[in-house]
């Protein structure tokens, strides 16, 4: 079973707090992937996650480190981006699968670059464009759950 939220978001701002709302239903060990365009919310969305978990620090593309850890808050988020990471090979020598099934919540941009990874998310996250500062952002969860 599925079940599917969809909201429209018209400001960064809006989209961080969808994140945030988002962010009080995860457990220990959830894996939400982000999927979508380049610009399309994706990290302004984990940054609303990260406040709603009470973690510490400001989230910005990891896109260079690949993972980046925040911590302080009711879980420890990981900030994983795969757009640079080419195959699942490098994402093991990377030791992100032990970050991952570790004990906080992971949020995995281009999560879908690794189809085997993406079958393992609890929760996917699409976002599309809908205008300049208007984006559709659709939510997926296995399993009953509400978000
Ligand atoms: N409604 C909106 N929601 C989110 N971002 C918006 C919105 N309207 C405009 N923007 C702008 O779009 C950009 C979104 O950038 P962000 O880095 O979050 O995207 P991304 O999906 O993580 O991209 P990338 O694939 O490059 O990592 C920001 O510059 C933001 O200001
Ligand atoms: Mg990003």
């Amino acid at each position: 079973m599925e079940e599917v939220f969809r909201y429209r978001s018209s400001s960064p701002e809006e989209t961080e707090r969808i994140g945030e709302r988002l962010s009080a239903s995860l457990k220990e060990g959830d894996l939400v992937a982000l999927i979508g365009e380049l610009g399309g919310g994706k990290t302004r969305f984990v940054r609303g996650l990260a406040k709603g978990l009470g973690s510490k620090g400001f989230v910005k593309s990891p896109s260079f480190t690949i993972v980046n850890v925040y911590e302080g808050g009711r879980l420890p988020l990981y900030h994983i981006d795969l757009y640079r990471i080419g195959r699942a090979s490098e994402f093991e020598s990377a030791g992100l699968d032990e970050l991952i099934y570790g004990h906080g919540v992971s949020a995995i941009e281009w999560a879908d670059k690794a189809p085997e990874l993406l079958g393992e998310c609890r929760t996917t996250v699409s976002f599309s464009y809908a205008g300049e500062f208007e984006r559709e952002i659709e939510i997926r969860v296995k399993g009953a759950g509400k978000v």
